[in-house]
């Protein structure tokens, strides 16, 4: 470092250029005098003995004051030593910035004679300034999706140091997912950089962080630190997931309308719009989509419509869940329907006989019906009830078919028809009902035979009555219907001797029928009387002859249009008289003598009674026991009321 001039630089050029200041500026054009230091060294530190260096003596120091000049003194000479010292703080980064050499230039002046020397002070870099981040915090943001490889570039730290005690190298703590890779720029300038080893995952990690670190090379290094946080940001990488495959539930048909019957749920776990999820319909019945409804926020299923376990048993739909970035999952939904005791049963009359003849037998069967009920199990289960006192049970067959069928002996006379109520039931909790009336007509047999309001009718007639005048009515009234109720009249015969009744009519023993024996032939009767057909009016056929007898006996026969016809008779006892008050005359003594004939049978019974205890014959006694005495001779069927004649009669015609 020693400095010296240099004798052998060419003089002429620098004569030209400065031929006045040669002798002042000779010696600093001479090789200046080179020191190195250290930067930051301490005031008063000794660069260098500039004095010797110079060739200068110790006392030359202070007797041609050597000193030193700059535009900003650093330093100064020693007095005494003629040592450079270090006067001021030499900031290496703040004197030279950022170039690579540092030299400081100062002059050495000495006088008698002035001479200038040219002193270069070069200062060498030391490591007193660390690497420095910018922040001390970095935030960056990567997709999930980003592959493994991918390199992300970080700020580097700056040091202001220089060559070996500039940054030297980063680092990152050992992470799984970034490796930190340093990259040299053509300037030697070194920039870190993450490079992503594997795919990240913002669902199981949201932000990584690390701490990158800036060496520097000195001797020990420095270091800087920058936490960096990185956050993931969210790819649509995750379809929805149902919370269940299938969902299954059973809800009852009375549900009301717009009632939540079942929430889908399903999460997404990507964030923002990658979870929005919507619900929505898919290969749904177009029958089921009216029924219910989905909202398409919430996965809320509602019941739109009244729900019926006897139209539909079971639904089945398929819910599909979307995210805002169009991934989808789908789940399956089965809604059963239970069945509620909601429908009655029904009763179908399926036939009715329409001719219920009043001698049916019981068993016959007079109406076939069926019940239906929609309702399911017990609800459905039916069972059949007829109201009470009919004549008329159900005989139930399978499969809900019944019969009904008569149950006891029919009358139409007394009941012409029953309303007969037959109610279903079933089996539900509660039970419902349904009762269903029909009417069963009875139909009519001629089983009642005509009937005379008189056993006998006893009349009295004006003897010269012209031909065709009415002088008696007989009636008789059938209860039964139609043509077996309706009567007609005849004369059977005329002034009859008891005896000959019984070829004409028979009376049945067991009901006291009286039936024909022989057909009524009234047309060609000869007689004295005629009889209307259907009035029972009895006029005369002719007036009344000299041979005729003032008493006339008719046998009137009435019989009803049945088939066969039933009938009876009645007899008609006519009194002929001049006029009425001989008839009631007569009357009177015919009333009369029977009072006396009365008495005097009375006076020759109890003659014979006192004779006949008086001889004690027991025979004859037992004559007037009742039932004992058998009679002998013609005798008139005692259940023939009718054609009895009548006991005054009898007594008028004996006397
Ligand atoms: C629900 O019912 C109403 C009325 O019956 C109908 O207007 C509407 O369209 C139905 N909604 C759906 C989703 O079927
Ligand atoms: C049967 O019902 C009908 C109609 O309700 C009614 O007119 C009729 O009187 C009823 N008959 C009987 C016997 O109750």
């Amino acid at each position: 470092m020693r400095g010296s001039c240099a004798q052998r630089r060419p003089a002429g050029r620098r004569q030209v250029l400065f031929p006045f200041l040669l002798p002042l500026f000779y010696p600093a054009l001479c090789e200046p005098i080179r020191y190195s230091i250290p930067e930051e060294l301490a005031k008063g530190s000794v660069v260098g003995n500039l004095a010797k260096d110079l060739g200068l003596s110790v006392l030359d120091v202070s007797a041609r004051k050597l000193r030193v000049s700059a535009e900003k003194l650093l330093f100064n000479v020693d007095a005494e030593s003629g040592d450079l010292l270090v006067k001021d703080r030499i900031d290496r980064e703040q004197i030279c910035k950022e170039r690579r050499i540092c030299e400081l230039k100062l002059e050495a002046v000495v006088e008698n004679p002035l001479n200038i020397f040219h002193i270069i002070v070069v200062v060498e870099d030391i490591n007193d300034h660390a690497p420095q981040f910018d922040k001390k915090e970095v935030h960056l943001e990567i997709f999930e999706s980003v592959s493994a490889g991918a390199r992300i570039s970080l700020d580097p730290a700056t040091d202001p140091d220089i060559n070996m005690n500039s940054i030297k190298d980063y680092e990152i703590n050992p992470n799984p997912y970034f490796s930190l890779k340093v990259r040299v720029n053509s300037d030697g300038g070194k920039y870190p950089e993450l490079s992503l080893e594997k795919p990240l995952d913002r669902e199981k990690q949201r932000s990584h962080r690390l701490i990158l670190t800036a060496l520097d090379g000195g001797d020990p290094p420095r270091s800087a630190t920058v936490r960096i946080e990185i956050f993931v940001r969210d790819t649509n990488d995750n379809p929805p997931v149902f919370s269940k495959d299938e969902y299954r539930i059973t809800v009852s048909e009375n549900l009301p309308p717009g009632s939540s019957v079942l929430q889908v749920t399903a999460t997404d776990q990507d964030e923002g719009v990658n979870a929005e999820i919507n619900y929505y319909f898919r290969s749904t019945a177009q029958s089921t989509r009216h029924m219910f409804s989905l909202d398409e926020k919430t996965g809320m299923i509602k019941n739109n419509q009244s729900l019926d376990f006897e139209d539909t048993e079971r639904y089945t739909m398929e819910v599909e869940a979307k995210d805002g970035g169009g991934l989808s999952t789908q789940c399956k939904v089965i809604i059963e329907i239970l069945d509620e005791n909601d429908n009655s049963p029904e009763i179908i009359i399926t036939s009715l006989s329409d001719e219920i003849l009043e001698d049916s037998l019981p068993g016959m069967v007079v109406a076939l019906f069926k019940t239906r009920d929609r309702d399911f199990g017990g609800n459905g289960e039916v069972t059949c009830n007829l109201g009470k006192d009919v004549p008329f049970k159900i005989s139930s067959s399978n499969n809900n078919y019944y019969r009904l069928v008569t149950d006891g002996a029919l009358d139409r006379e007394q009941t012409p028809e029953y309303n007969v109520t037959i109610t279903a039931t079933d089996r539900g909790k509660p039970p419902l009902s349904s009762s269903t009336t029909i009417t069963l007509h009875i139909t009519d047999i001629n089983d009642n035979a005509p009937v005379f309001h008189q056993a006998s009718y006893v009349v009295h007639v004006a003897e010269n009555n012209p031909p065709g005048a009415s002088i008696a009515q007989v009636s008789a009234s059938d209860p039964d219907l139609g043509p077996n109720g309706r009567v007609s009249y005849s004369i059977l015969a005329s002034d009859l001797e008891p005896r000959a009744l019984s070829s004409y009519v028979s009376v049945s023993a067991q009901s006291g029928v009286v039936f024909a024996q022989r057909a009524f032939d009234h047309a060609s009767e000869p007689g004295l009387f005629s009889l209307g057909l259907r009035t029972g009016e009895v006029r005369t056929a002719r007036a009344l002859g000299d041979k005729d007898s003032a008493r006339q006996r008719l046998l009137v026969a009435v019989r009803d249009g049945g088939q066969p016809p039933l009938s009876a008779t009645a007899t008609l006892h006519l009194v002929f008289a001049d006029s009425l008050q001989e008839a009631e005359l007569q009357f009177y003594l015919v009333v009369a003598l029977a009072l006396i004939s009365v008495l005097f049978l009375l006076a020759v019974i109890l003659a014979i009674t006192l004779h006949l205890r008086r001889s004690s014959s027991p025979a004859a006694w037992g004559c007037f026991q009742p039932g004992l005495c058998v009679k002998s001779g013609p005798v008139v069927p005692p259940n023939y009321s009718e054609g009895t004649l009548p006991y005054s009669y009898n007594l008028v015609g004996m006397i």
